[in-house]
């Protein structure tokens, strides 16, 4: 399974790039008002771009863009706008809009993740209209006392079972629980906020264990 961020931050993702094992990004329209209001920076089209093309640069891998039209149509400029920003951009669509402008967009070559997916028959539709990832929402699933294991569990069997082009990125992760749980259930990628990213590496013993490596050696080094 890949490890993706889902974040805006062009700091956060420098700092997990430099790991190692960053396979790409996702974004979508909250997390980058985020980064630009940290930054304090106005939310040009053309600013809106830049930072792309520098997360793009940072990451080299898929970078999920998403658009804000409504309509297939809008949503088909704009898909293709951001497709031009950079090789690696995914367009990101919700909605029965989002499925028509998929169809589009996959005919011409560029990549499509379908977001907002909630179940599985709109991972298929998704799979249908040419995709290349569907992004079932974990922790908005378990947000309403709902099983967000369970769908990623249905989706991934279903696209097993019917041999589907799409990839399943598990996304909304809330835990690294939900990354291991991601990991088990066969999902081809998690992306997850830089707080959880984190956690992957935490753990208690870990640091007692240096902490008390470092003790010893100390005691004896010449
Ligand atoms: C997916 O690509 C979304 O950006 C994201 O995972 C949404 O997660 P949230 O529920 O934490 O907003």
């Amino acid at each position: 399974m890949e490890l993706y961020l889902d974040t805006a931050s062009l700091e956060e993702i420098r700092e997990i790039a430099a790991w190692g094992v960053l396979s790409g990004v996702t974004t979508n329209p909250t997390l980058v008002a985020k980064a630009f209001a940290a930054k304090g920076e106005a939310l040009t089209e053309e600013a809106f771009a830049a930072h792309l093309r520098a997360i793009c640069e940072t990451v080299g891998g898929p970078v999920s863009a998403e658009v804000t039209a409504l309509e297939a149509e809008a949503m088909v400029a704009e898909g293709r706008r951001l497709a031009a920003i950079h090789p690696n951009i995914v367009v990101k669509l919700p909605t029965e809009e989002g499925l028509k402008a998929c169809k589009r967009l996959s005919a011409e070559g560029i990549k499509v993740n379908m977001t907002l997916i909630f179940s599985a028959n709109q991972a298929l539709l998704a799979a249908r209209a040419g995709a290349s990832y569907v992004s079932p929402f974990l922790g908005r699933v378990d947000d309403i006392s709902w099983d967000g294991g369970e769908l990623l569990r249905e989706i991934v069997e279903m696209i097993q079972v019917q041999d589907l082009p799409v990839k399943v990125i598990a996304a909304s992760i809330r835990h690294p629980r939900h990354v291991t749980e991601a990991a088990l259930l066969g999902a081809d990628i998690a992306t997850m906020p830089h707080a959880v990213f984190k956690q992957l590496l935490k753990h208690p013993l870990t640091d007692i264990g240096l902490k008390r490596f470092l003790e010893d050696w100390e005691k004896v080094k010449p």
